[in-house]
């Protein structure tokens, strides 16, 4: 049987970023201490409003692509991590598809919020495994400032918008040597947006809420014991990982998550302070900003690490 190895990254930011003195500006009841303090966060960006997560994907797809070598047409399976879709319908997949001129492709979404880039990755692997896919182009694409309630300054300073993609071929060599999916939607309040759309209006509420401090202490615990499961799982040792590149949240929650993995400070990707939390897209985002800063070197362990609204939460370990 085949391995799945990452053959290709690729990220994308839109516009130029905001600073957090910038929403002070904007009229945020906020101040940049308070952010940095408590988020490490110093900047994110937002698209236009009519710029879609499927143009950010687009964008991040054909870095992957150009970074891989290949051309798009390889493509046979593509499946996108997003909670701010284009639509409700088409998928995000389906018209990042269109844009890449991709004629024939297996395309869907991926719902996990936060954790979802890292459960397309282990869907996608699954895929490939079993023989049915050979080449799959994995993206995370979020515009979270469409669901962001700007009078809440306890949620709408976090956020950001962007894009990250990877390319999967089939390999002889590892590769994803394990993965790790799991879900506990009895905590499916503490981080929502309990709306939808019915005849016409929007039912419950449109903007993302979130009990902060109740997040922090799941995500802190599940982050740790995720990663402690696919090192077990790949028979490896703790010692033996070269990086984490978990979803960005707040760099306290990482910190406190490396703590908690018994790794040090120093193996873990933190790129939150540039790009606040971008969901869905945040993984790959940093993967793609370690990769280019020479951080990440062929050979490497690596865990990619998510956690996110549902409950969800997740891990991929992999020899890059
Ligand atoms: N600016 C200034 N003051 C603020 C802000 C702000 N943006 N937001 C809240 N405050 C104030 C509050 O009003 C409160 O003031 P008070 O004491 O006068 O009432 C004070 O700061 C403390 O508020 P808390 O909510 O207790 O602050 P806490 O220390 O818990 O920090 C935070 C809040 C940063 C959200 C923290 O709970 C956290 O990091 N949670 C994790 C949430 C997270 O990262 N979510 C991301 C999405 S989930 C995911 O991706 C997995």
């Amino acid at each position: 049987m085949s391995y799945v190895r990452i053959t290709g990254i690729g990220s994308f930011l839109p516009n130029s970023p905001v600073s957090n003195q910038d929403l002070v500006s904007r009229g945020v009841d906020t101040t940049d201490e308070w952010i940095v303090e408590r988020t490490g966060i110093r900047q994110r960006h937002f698209a236009h409003e009519t710029q879609t997560s499927s143009e950010l994907a687009f964008e991040a797809s054909r870095a992957a692509l150009r970074d891989a070598g290949i051309d798009a047409a390889k493509v046979d399976l593509i499946v996108v991590a997003t909670s701010t879709p284009d639509f409700i319908f088409p998928s995000t997949a389906c018209l990042l598809q269109s844009k890449l001129g991709i004629k024939d492709a297996a395309a869907f979404d991926v719902q996990a919020v936060c954790s979802g880039f890292v459960y397309a990755v282990a869907i996608a692997e699954k895929f490939m495994r079993s023989g049915s896919h050979r080449c799959a182009l994995v993206v995370g694409a979020e515009v979270f400032s469409r669901i962001l309630n700007w009078y809440d300054r306890t949620t709408c300073v976090l956020f950001g918008d962007g894009a990250g993609a990877v390319v999967l071929e089939a390999a002889e060599e590892p590769g994803i040597l394990a993965t790790a999916l799991h879900a506990d939607g009895r905590y499916h309040d503490i981080l929502s947006v309990p709306g939808n759309v019915c005849r016409g209006r929007i039912v419950g509420s449109p903007f993302l809420q979130m009990d902060g401090q109740a997040v922090f202490k799941f995500a802190v615990k599940v982050l740790g014991d995720v990663g402690l499961e696919v090192i077990r799982a790949a028979g490896m040792r703790t010692r033996e990982i070269d990086w984490v590149v978990p979803h960005q949240a707040n760099i306290r929650i990482l910190q406190a998550a490396a703590r908690r993995l018994g790794l040090p400070q120093d193996k873990v990707i933190i790129t939150v302070a540039k790009h606040g939390n971008t969901s869905a897209a945040s993984v790959p985002i940093a993967l793609d900003a370690a990769r280019q800063d020479g951080r990440l070197q062929r050979g490497n362990h690596i865990i990619l690490q998510g956690v996110g609204g549902g409950f969800t939460w997740g891990a991929v370990l992999l020899r890059f």
